[in-house]
């Protein structure tokens, strides 16, 4: 029986930011490798900024340097998704008290659904509680600047959407 600790950490990642690598760099210390997910539903109707594909390919980039850390989509039960990969611990990021509802929801929720698998949730660093990808999108979109909010790979997709054409 492999004795590596494999966690799974999980979201939608549109797109991955600083919070979520300081998460991600964080799990090492609970586990050896880490799945980085990314959830899509086939009956999606709304696309998101980035396509699944695109947030693979920015958290591919961001990780490239840690070959502990892996980037894959999955669809449908996470609990399945983290069985298939031998993984049986989440990790989560918990920002404010705002966040806990709906995390521990699911914790409990995912543990009923398999015994197996436990929830841990980190603390980010204190210069990325105030983060949040849905920020991140809007702020772009508008115009600010967002180079301290998310990793370089992410900014140069951002760049590439939002530049303004020179005139
Ligand atoms: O970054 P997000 O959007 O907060 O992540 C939510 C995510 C992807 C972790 C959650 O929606 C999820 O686990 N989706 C997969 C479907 C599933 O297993 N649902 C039951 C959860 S109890």
């Amino acid at each position: 029986m492999s004795t590596e600790r494999v966690a799974v950490c999980p979201g939608s990642f549109d797109p991955v930011t600083r919070g979520h690598e300081d998460i991600i760099r964080r799990s090492f210390r609970m586990a050896d490798r880490v799945i980085v997910a990314v959830a899509y539903s086939a009956t999606q109707v709304k696309q998101g900024m980035f396509t699944v594909d695109e947030r693979v390919e920015m958290i591919r980039e961001t990780f490239a340097d840690d070959p502990r850390v892996e980037a894959m989509s999955f669809t449908g039960l996470l609990v399945d998704f983290a069985r298939e990969q031998g993984a049986s611990l989440i990790v989560r990021g918990l920002r404010a008290v705002s966040d806990f509802e709906y995390e521990f929801q699911m914790a409990l929720m995912n543990r009923k659904l398999w015994d197996g698998m436990e929830t841990v949730f980190m603390a980010p660093d204190l210069e990325h509680l105030y983060l949040s990808s849905s920020l991140v999108r809007q702020i772009a979109s508008l115009g600010g600047d967002v180079t301290p909010f998310v990793p370089p790979a992410v900014l140069a997709r951002l760049q590439a959407k939002f530049s303004k054409p020179a005139s």
